[in-house]
């Protein structure tokens, strides 16, 4: 047990998927994993253990920020030799190509600030996905055929921009949507020689003010974690 996890050693699988949301980490484990149990309710973050196809994993929430999931990350690393993350989360739309409900994996994650900027200081360090996971993502994206962008990311502190000019550079410089986790995960797991990745669905759109409709949401949420998982068996 962890300060903010509470499984017993052993009951947290090496791949765990984190979705910002804890109550997505229950429908994901209940919808797509077999024998799931619940093997976290620290602060109501749940985390559930299960099989798919055969494999073990953990689908833990993470909470919403960098700040957050560092937490999780760095006691899922650190304490249950966790050796994959995989985030599945959501995110803002910043290119005109990129619709709603598409898919985006992230290459790179751009910050202006992240819980581990301190420790860089005139670095501008570049956080980028593991290789390995990235392809396999794209592989099974394709198999299901969703309509994906492989690409940079921005992962932001605040939902809530007030810095106009800064979207604009962003969407200058190609980066497809924004989020608020990516950038710290894959810091930690390139420090740490773990493996991660982000897969985002654009549930908004910060050009065309278009919002993903309630009752759409679970249906590409669901194709979202089938990518994350099948990539990380492959
Ligand atoms: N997650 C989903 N949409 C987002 C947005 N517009 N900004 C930051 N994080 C998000």
């Amino acid at each position: 047990m962890t300060i903010h996890i509470g499984a017993a050693p052993g009951d947290i699988a090496e791949t765990v998927l984190m979705p910002g949301d804890p109550y997505r980490a229950r429908w994901a484990a209940e919808t797509f994993l077999t024998d799931a149990r619940l093997v976290n309710e620290v602060r109501g973050m749940l985390g559930f253990t299960g099989t798919y196809k055969g494999e073990r994993v953990t689908i833990q929430g993470s909470g919403m920020g960098m700040p957050s999931l560092s937490i999780y990350a760095n006691e899922l690393i650190s304490q249950y030799n966790v050796q994959s993350l995989i985030r599945i989360g959501s995110c803002g739309g910043m290119q005109e190509h990129v619709a709603v409900r598409d898919v985006i994996i992230a290459m790179s994650a751009s910050t202006i600030t992240s819980p581990s900027s301190g420790i860089f200081r005139e670095v501008n360090y570049a956080p980028t996905a593991n290789f390995d996971l990235l392809a396999a993502a794209v592989a099974a994206a394709k198999a299901k055929g969703t309509k994906t962008h492989v690409g940079g990311i921005y992962s932001s502190d605040v939902f809530y921009s007030e810095r106009p000019d800064l979207d604009e550079q962003m969407v200058r410089h190609g980066i497809l949507g924004v989020e608020m986790e990516a950038a710290e995960l894959y810091t930690l797991a390139s420090r740490h020689g773990r493996r991660a990745l982000a897969i985002l669905t654009v549930s908004d759109h910060l050009q065309t003010g278009e919002a993903l409709p309630a009752e759409d949401r679970e249906k590409t949420f669901g194709d979202m974690v089938e990518i994350a998982l099948d990539a990380a068996f492959a």
